[in-house]
């Protein structure tokens, strides 16, 4: 059944949220079991749409998996299978992060192609040119990744761009080969480090984390282990962008703010104050007059795109002209339709959109096309006059736990309904219950 979150015109956010583990650090962890065999414990998982289908992947090839509370039980023990098909991958590009690990332990893996997605063509042409750098075969056919080898071997890699997920493939790949492999200029983002802590906890031998070049000793098998997933730097920004939209004040719990810092700065010069302390940061906007600030996407640590369409909400809502650039998905802007919608006055040119605040928008049905463009109108609902019905909200089920009891917390009351009776008199069903 389809349906729609109904925002409701809102108050200041007033609370606190706990924020839950990312599903950006969780999915690398996942693929990583397949790297033993044994029985590996992920904790601080949160109950996603995407955690599901990397579940069916894996258990696709064999594991099981059980998700109890936040703590995820992967039983590789006998999971030999080496096909990842279409009709999962396809729901999920990170089903990409299997390649990897099946290649290395299984010396073979067939995987998909993911394709494009809703803000442009998203390449795996250097997840595949770094398995070739390890000795792999790979060859395209019928839609598939065909790679196979021997036992892979270690070579140096250097990324001509910074890729988090190519980064995670050649870890996975590369610490099972023989011999030693450096990735130089490799990714260095937060769920990156946490994939090393696993892989090196399970027995891997890799050095240089948190810098962009790391040394990988291969090893010979590795062993189950566990770990606790980081938290979620982009659900926990996306609630105090909502703060600073709405005026309001906001504590995210169980945050590491060093994660944050960009986005920090960013709301500093907005006007509005912000404090951390060790697990978590408050932002405070009541009574302050918050002015526009220009960002420009790029890798960590660096503005992270994955907060740019909410931080474009947040521009749009604040008087005066600012500037969002996107250097990581020059095209990520299929929110701007929406938001325009919405009452929003913004002109994309290349990878740069312009908008000039409007003091307010006004209630419309809008559609989130992925993700983070859903949670950008979520928050333009905020603050939109009446309510905002927001449809295709499947995507929002990918990556934000609770959305509907964490807001319920900050004193916003978001509905869920079928989508063919949005006028909310029918229908409505209590939101915690849908959202677990
Ligand atoms: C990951 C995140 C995604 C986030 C993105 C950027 C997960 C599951 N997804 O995606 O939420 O938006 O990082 O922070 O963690 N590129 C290539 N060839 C490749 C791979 C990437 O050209 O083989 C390019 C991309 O087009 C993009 C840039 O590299 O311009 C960065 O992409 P990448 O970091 O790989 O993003 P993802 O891992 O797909």
């Amino acid at each position: 059944m389809k349906e729609v979150y109904q925002v409701p015109a809102s108050q200041s956010l007033q609370g606190d949220v706990i924020i839950s583990g990312a599903k950006n650090a969780v999915l690398p962890l996942m693929a990583a079991t397949l790297l033993c065999r044994g029985t590996s414990i992920i904790n601080n998982v949160p109950q996603l749409d995407d955690v599901d289908t990397m579940a069916d992947v894996l258990r696709y090839l064999g594991a099981k998996v059980e998700l109890q509370g936040s703590r995820l039980t992967i039983d590789t023990r006998e999971c030999d299978g080496y096909q990842a098909p279409y009709h999962l991958v396809t729901k999920m590009r990170a089903s990409i992060y299997v390649l990897g690990p099946l290649l290395a332990r299984l010396g073979q893996a067939s995987v998909a192609l993911p394709g494009g997605c809703a803000w442009g063509p998203r390449p795996v042409d250097l997840h595949i040119a770094g398995m070739q750098a390890l000795s792999a075969k790979v060859e395209l056919s019928h839609g598939n990744i065909h790679a196979h080898a021997g036992r892979l071997k270690g070579a140096d890699f250097t990324f001509p761009i910074s890729s988090v997920g190519a980064t995670v493939n050649l870890l996975l790949a590369a610490v099972l080969a023989d011999g030693t492999t450096r990735l130089f200029n490799a990714a260095i983002e937060p769920e990156i480090d946490n994939l090393v802590d696993q892989l090196n906890a399970m027995g891997a031998q890799i050095f240089g984390k948190g810098s962009n070049t790391l040394v990988i000793e291969g090893v010979a098998e590795l062993q189950a282990a566990e770990i606790d997933a980081i938290a979620d730097r982009i659900e926990a920004g996306t609630y105090l962008i909502a703060a600073a939209i709405t005026k309001g004040k906001l504590t995210v719990k169980q945050v590491q703010p060093s994660h944050l810092t960009a986005l920090i700065d960013s709301l500093t010069a907005t006007g509005a104050l912000v404090y951390c302390e060790d697990d978590s940061i408050t932002l405070d906007a009541q009574r302050r007059t918050l002015k526009p600030i220009s960002i420009k996407t790029g890798p960590y640590p660096l503005f992270a795109t994955d907060l740019q369409p909410q931080w474009m909400t947040l521009c749009v809502s604040l008087a005066g002209v600012s500037q969002v650039t996107d250097t990581v998905y020059p095209e990520r802007f299929q929110h701007v339709a929406e938001l325009c919608r919405l009452g929003a006055n913004i002109r994309v040119k290349g990878n740069t959109a312009s908008i000039i605040g409007t003091p307010s928008l006004s209630g419309a049905p809008v559609k989130a096309s992925d993700l983070r463009a859903g949670a950008a109108l979520i928050l333009a609902g905020l603050i939109a006059t009446e309510h905002t019905d927001i449809s295709d909200i499947h995507h929002l089920d990918r990556g934000y736990q609770n959305l509907i009891g964490k807001f319920a917390n900050l004193g916003v009351t978001i509905h869920r309904h079928a989508s063919h009776t949005t006028d909310c008199q029918t229908k409505t069903t209590p939101l915690l219950s849908l959202c677990g």
